[in-house]
């Protein structure tokens, strides 16, 4: 059997890590990786490669950054030759970036089956463009992997078959407690001086975010105010550091804000576990921040990952203005939100090896 794996974007190399273990651990499984290009930088590709173990791809497309329609169309038409060119039984698409929506329209054009690992998230938000890239790789999809209870209902709710729809729990969740030893040997606290527990971390990369003055300086004003008396560490995507250097926010002294190029993944892990907060708009950060039961704080309207609202590790925080982010943070820190418990939100941390027994043994 042959499958062929398209990965782009940062967190599709940590979704894929565990899957790719689990399909090349089975005989008669030939595993095809495909990187689309999409992120090429070292610090954002590279580096999780090596942290993760990842098998040097058999295709790198090369695609890089463009407009979506540019950037997609581009993704479609060398996704396509590569089917063509190796004939595989499924293609596997993950999460909900340009790449998975290129990977599942030129799989399902050549009638390859299509799987599709994270799916059902909704944010029910059609400006974000993640949520028109799930919603179209869930439809264009014959399998459907989803991480949580709620993600399977809302392909329930979208009239998607029965059959399709496979809760198999969280691959993210799965990596975080297959890499969170070794992260443990990183040297990244020591390196940036900080003492576990006494520091916030920050992220932030979503496009409504980044590319919206005012939030961006709400964001940024709201973090120096908290970094007055928390020390802040802040790993910048390449998106966020042109968006800052844009509102001239990259010159001069940030203080206890600490402004930092991405970081690695086993770094990201201990800088999470180790946080007293996280702020951030990323999904995974804000599983991430779960599974090590470190109080979060979503910088958005409404998250995909409800659950986490709901028992009390998450709090919304719609980045209205710097004083509301600053009062939203220091509450927390003075009163750190404790969360319910709730047993396998996101599975046992064996979503991969499950996702990867129906997928071989037959989906029917
Ligand atoms: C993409 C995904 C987003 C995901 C994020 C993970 C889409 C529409 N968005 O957003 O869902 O959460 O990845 O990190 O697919 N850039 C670099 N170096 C790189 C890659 C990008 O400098 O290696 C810069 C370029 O200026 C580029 C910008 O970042 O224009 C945005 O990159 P892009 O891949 O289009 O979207 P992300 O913001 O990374
Ligand atoms: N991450 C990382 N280094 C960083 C920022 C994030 O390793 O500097 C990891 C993070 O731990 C998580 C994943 O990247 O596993 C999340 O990716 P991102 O925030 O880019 O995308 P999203 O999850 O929002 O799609």
């Amino acid at each position: 059997m042959k499958i062929v794996s398209i990965v782009g974007a940062r967190p599709q190399f940590i979704k894929a890590a565990m899957v790719s273990r689990a399909l090349r651990a089975r005989p008669g499984v030939r595993e095809v990786l495909v990187h689309t290009g999409q992120h090429y930088d070292d610090a954002l590709s590279g580096v999780f490669f090596e942290d993760l173990a990842l098998p040097e791809p058999d295709h790198r497309l090369g695609i890089g950054s463009a407009s979506h329609g540019v950037q997609t169309g581009q993704m479609i038409e060398a996704i396509e030759r590569v089917l063509l060119d190796e004939r595989p039984d499924w293609v596997l698409v993950y999460g909900d970036t340009n790449s998975t929506l290129a990977g599942a329209l030129a799989a399902v054009k050549l009638l390859i089956p299509v799987a599709h690992v994270e799916a059902g998230l909704r944010s029910f938000n059609r400006a974000m463009p993640e949520e028109i890239n799930r919603v179209l790789a869930d439809h264009a999809s014959d399998l459907l992997f989803a991480p949580t209870e709620a993600a399977a209902v809302n392909l329930r709710r979208e009239g998607l078959p029965e059959e399709r729809i496979r809760l198999v729990g969280d691959v993210m969740y799965d990596a975080a407690r297959h890499f969170a030893g070794r992260a443990e040997r990183s040297d990244v606290l020591g390196k940036l001086g900080l003492a576990r527990g006494t520091y916030v971390l920050a992220t932030v990369h979503r496009a409504e975010n980044t590319d919206n003055e005012t939030r961006l300086r709400s964001i940024f004003d709201g973090l120096r105010s908290v970094a007055a008396r928390t020390p802040v560490v802040m790993p910048l995507h390449p998106r966020t550091r042109e968006a800052l250097a844009r509102l001239g926010a990259m010159k001069g002294d940030t203080g206890n804000l600490r402004l930092l190029d991405p970081v690695r993944y086993l770094d990201m892990l201990l800088l999470e576990r180790n946080a007293r907060l996280i702020i951030t708009d990323s999904g995974g950060a804000q599983k991430e921040a779960f599974f090590f039961r470190v109080p979060c704080m979503t910088l958005r309207e409404e998250t995909e990952w409800v659950e986490l609202v709901e028992l009390g590790w998450n709090r919304l925080v719609p980045p209205g203005d710097a004083g509301s982010i600053a009062g939203a943070v220091e509450g927390a820190l003075m009163h750190p939100p404790k969360g319910r418990e709730a047993d396998g939100l996101y599975g046992g941390g064996r979503a991969a090896e499950i996702l990867v027994e129906i997928l071989v043994e037959g989906a029917g």
